[in-house]
């Protein structure tokens, strides 16, 4: 395996992302945490330091443990972990006014380099410079093999040690070609690209056994794709060892509770409690309005439901959680400060604590697309590995204002002839989510020789890499028309429908 040692560059994730597209095994770990026994542990066939914020010129300012020079692996340093690398290996970094680079620039070969095999298509190729101090003078050993205008050591290397050194950063998406840097790279380490799904799977099954024992472990399955896959997994590592709860708030889409009954129930035999606790959750939150409010109410009741049906499951010791690989890296953080709270998340932490359950998450080694994956690999259905991520808090955060069952089941209604619509027309797999909002004001309108006066909708449907930052949909105005006249045809209580044409930000995705 490989490993990242993190100076806390925004894009470190990248770089493993990079890597497991080559099937190449990755940890990132912060440079505080990897010491000389950690490095003896880990056995790292190959290290990467990543960039980061900081200076090499500043006394104190972080450095790769001297070891990772000594362990006869190659070593890649990128940005400031080239510079790093260059001080620690004896050469030199300077600072300051003038030596700044940010953005495109364009590098040319100056030797061949095994590193860079294959890279150059033409007599340049674009990179991403994204720093403040550059190397002056280059460790004894080092060659330089490609350089920038502005960056005399944009690519050097000591190739008898196997250490490279980048200026810039070669797993971001502007420098196109970077891919190949790393692919090399691994080629040079050893790495064969063995690392698949089903060897992932067959290995985390082994490791649920090993963890669980003879014990049993309980999962709150929501139907989305991590619990579901967390489910599965543990299902065929540990059979009737597992029980899962699924917590039925009432606040699901239409045919949502039957579905994920039936097919983790039915089709996969898993010991599943329907916790139908719809009339508590309703109830609680009858002449709630204020967005944060029904977000704390339902985070806690879910909370106390869930523990009131595990307390139940006896003997269990442990706890299955869907926890994605971004959601454990430590990041490294120079900045520090609380930031804003937007909108307070919907999940079950400090859950083990206070059940006094240990846990277990056979996903935390995963990227969100390689749970997809292994969920194909366990048989779930292709509809069900993609479909839009849905929040926790359910069609609550949809209805602004006070929630009535009269108005969720509208919602219900509407929100399904909307994504029957996208189906129809093939965009569901283009977007990244969509659904309707049912807004808390009622509207005018004519139907027949009528008047009506029902509830006003909002349709919304963005696009989105990670649900950080969204655009809208560009829908044709015959799509939207089309959908219009079916919502407002088919789902009695609604007689006018907008569309939602807010980017996030200064939107958010949901309305709540
Ligand atoms: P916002 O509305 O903040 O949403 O732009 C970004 C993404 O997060 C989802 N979301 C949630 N997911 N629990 C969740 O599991 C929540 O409480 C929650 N609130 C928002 C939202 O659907 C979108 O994908």
């Amino acid at each position: 395996r490989l490993l990242i040692i993190d100076f806390g560059s925004q894009v470190t994730q990248l770089i493993a992302r990079r890597l497991r597209e080559l099937n190449v095994y990755c940890e990132i770990h912060p440079f505080q945490n990897v010491t000389d026994a950690f490095l003896t542990d880990f056995a790292p066939r190959a290290v990467i330091l990543s960039g980061g914020p900081d200076s090499v010129t500043r006394d104190g300012s972080p450095r790769a443990p001297d070891a990772v020079f000594t362990l006869g692996v190659p070593v890649l340093g990128i940005c400031y972990g080239q510079q790093t690398m260059m001080q620690q290996l004896g050469g030199m970094v300077v600072g300051g006014e003038g030596t700044k680079e940010f953005g495109r620039a364009f590098v040319t070969e100056s030797a061949p380099l095994d590193l860079l095999e294959g890279w150059f298509l033409t007599d340049r190729e674009q990179v991403w410079m994204s720093h403040g101090d550059h190397v002056s003078q280059i460790a004894p050993g080092f060659t330089v093999y490609a350089t920038s205008p502005n960056a005399p050591f944009a690519v050097i290397a000591d190739q008898a040690r196997h250490f490279y050194g980048v200026q810039f950063h070669p797993e971001v998406h502007h420098t196109p070609n970077g891919a190949k840097l790393y692919e090399n790279f691994v080629r040079i380490a050893g790495f064969t690209g063995d690392w698949t799904m089903d060897a992932y799977r067959e290995q985390a099954i082994a490791a649920i056994r090993a963890q669980v024992g003879d014990k049993r472990v309980i999962c709150a399955l929501s139907g989305g794709v991590d619990s579901s896959v967390t489910a599965i997994l543990l299902h065929e590592a540990i059979g009737e060892q597992l029980t899962c709860v699924f917590v039925d708030h009432g606040l699901l889409r239409q045919g949502e509770a039957e579905q994920v009954v039936t097919m983790f129930r039915d089709h996969y035999n898993l010991n599943l409690i329907h916790a139908d606790e719809k009339d508590l959750f309703l109830g609680r939150l009858e002449g709630v309005s204020d967005p944060e409010t029904k977000r704390k109410i339902i985070g806690g009741l879910f909370i106390d439901v869930f523990q009131k049906y595990a307390n139940d499951i006896e003997g269990a010791e442990f706890l299955a959680q869907g926890t994605l690989y971004p959601d454990v890296i430590e990041s490294v953080s120079f900045s520090g400060g609380p930031s804003v709270t937007i909108k307070s998340h919907h999940n079950v932490g400090g859950l083990p604590e206070k059940m006094g359950l240990k846990l277990v998450e056979p996903l935390r080694e995963l990227f969100k697309d390689e749970v997809r994956v292994l969920g194909a690999e366990l048989g779930l259905p292709p509809s069900f590995i993609g479909r839009h991520p849905f929040p926790g808090p359910g069609l609550a955060i949809r209805c602004p204002g006070e929630i009535t069952r009269e108005k969720l089941e509208i919602l219900r209604r509407a929100d399904a002839v909307f994504i029957d619509q996208i189906r129809r027309h093939g965009l569901y797999d283009d977007i990244w989510q969509a659904f309707v909002a049912i807004l808390p004001v009622r509207t005018v309108g004519v139907m027949g020789d009528g008047r009506t006066y029902d509830f006003a909708c909002a349709l919304r449907a963005v696009t989105s890499v990670d649900g950080m930052t969204a655009d809208y949909y560009p829908f044709t105005h015959e799509f939207l028309g089309e959908t219009a006249t079916r919502i407002i045809n088919e789902v009695q209580g609604i007689n006018r429908v907008t569309y939602d044409i807010t980017s996030k930000p200064p939107g958010t995705i949901e309305w709540e």
